[in-house]
């Protein structure tokens, strides 16, 4: 028959047309694998970029600071927009107090540019986002309470006065002028922020998030393991944290040693420590999705606080005895516990009715 095929032929065309399927692919392949190994990074980049914080410390970047404001919408306090201010030298002010809270080592830290009276702690260490977390011992009541009557020092307290208490505690430095232009701008932002609250009242999620007490003395050898597995990949194994390049401001902050903050401070008291590590840390976490146990926040706290750090003499502290909090690790106080216990719990059967 004249137009049956050749089975040579149709066999010939078979291995054609395969080979030509296989050129198709490869040169396919050959066009696609370096656009994927050279833009490999971007690609993993994207999908990394789902869900994860931004560990860089920030930049002095004064564009920026407008925008850097909280992005959570929920039930609890968030700060007005900075770009609300219609009035520049207000706008200036406010900013100006916002970037000294971010990076106040950077003007007056041991390398700092305007003085050198502080520790080398910038106030957003341990007021998160400028002031502005959620339970990251935000600044959200501070405009609405002041001037409140404090029982530490047992007197009316401005919010100069109470900013000045963290200069010389937590930053284990000098007060600021409460003229200065710088303490000026600090209030300012403070003000601003939390202008919408109502006088006497509490913004809610400001300050830190309670944590349920232990049944047993927080402790910290228990708490140095945690350290070594939780913390210590950024703050060091010798607590000491790390700098910038210039050696300006902490990239990691010191949590104890000569440059972190004195006895006399906030943190140094066990139940602080541990609300603000339990929902703060590793950084990263939020009082929404904590990683530590309660016991883990407590025993690491008990670590952190039982290790040296500068001291700082306040015999004027609490001259009313019964108005000490129960975790203060200093005697005298106004009931027969050891001070052993004050420091470390456990406190259930200490607290006031
Ligand atoms: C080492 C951590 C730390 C640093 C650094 C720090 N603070 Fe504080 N600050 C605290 C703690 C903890 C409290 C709450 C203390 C308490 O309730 O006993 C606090 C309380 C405050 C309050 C009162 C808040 C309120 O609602 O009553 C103000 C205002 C304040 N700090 C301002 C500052 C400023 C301004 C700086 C920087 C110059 C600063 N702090 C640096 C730990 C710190
Ligand atoms: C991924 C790095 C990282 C890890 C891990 C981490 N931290 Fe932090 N920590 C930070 C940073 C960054 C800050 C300062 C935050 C800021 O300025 O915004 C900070 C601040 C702090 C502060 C307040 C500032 C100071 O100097 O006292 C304490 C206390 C603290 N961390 C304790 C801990 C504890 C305890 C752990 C382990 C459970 C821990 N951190 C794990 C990065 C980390």
């Amino acid at each position: 028959m004249e137009n049956q095929k050749d089975p040579v032929v149709e066999a010939l065309q078979r291995v054609v047309f395969r080979l030509l399927r296989l050129v198709i692919v490869l040169s396919i392949l050959i066009v696609l694998i370096p656009l994927f190994v050279l833009n490999s990074a971007a690609i993993i980049g994207f999908f990394k970029s789902f869900g994860q914080e931004d560990l860089s410390p920030q930049l002095i970047d004064s564009t920026a600071i407008l925008t850097t404001e909280s992005t959570e919408t929920s039930m609890y306090w968030t700060p007005p927009s900075l770009t609300l201010i219609k009035e520049d030298k207000l706008l200036d002010e406010v900013i100006y107090g916002k970037e000294l809270i971010m990076h106040t080592a950077y003007y007056l830290g041991p390398k700092g540019t305007i003085a050198q009276q502080t520790n080398g702690l910038n106030c957003q260490n341990c007021h998160l986002n400028a002031g502005t977390k959620v339970f990251g011992n935000n600044y959200g009541s501070v405009a609405s309470t002041y001037p409140k009557m404090r029982a530490r020092s047992g007197k009316m307290e401005s919010i100069e006065k109470r900013v000045n208490d963290c200069f010389e505690r937590s930053l284990n430095g000098k007060a600021l002028n409460v003229k200065s232009k710088e303490m000026k701008a600090i209030v300012a932002y403070l003000k601003f922020i939390g202008k919408d609250v109502k006088k006497g009242e509490k913004a809610t999620g400001s300050g830190l998030k309670e944590i349920a007490f232990l049944d047993r003395p927080a402790d910290p050898t228990k708490g140095k393991i945690v350290y070594e597995n939780q913390c210590a990949s950024c703050h060091q194994s010798n607590g000491e944290g790390t700098k910038d390049e210039h050696g300006r401001e902490f990239i990691y902050p010191a949590l104890w040693g000569t440059e972190s903050f004195n006895d006399a401070a906030g943190l140094y008291r066990l139940t602080n420590m541990a609300r603000y590590v339990k929902y703060n840390m590793p950084f990263g976490v939020s009082h929404e999705s904590p990683t530590l146990s309660d016991a883990d926040a407590w025993d690491v706290s008990a670590y952190v606080i039982s290790m040296p750090r500068p001291h700082k003499s306040v015999p004027k502290d609490w001259p009313d005895k019964s108005k000490k909090p129960m975790d203060h690790p200093f005697g005298p106080y106004a009931d027969n516990f050891s001070e052993q216990q004050h420091k470390f719990g456990p406190y259930q059967l200490m607290q006031k009715k």
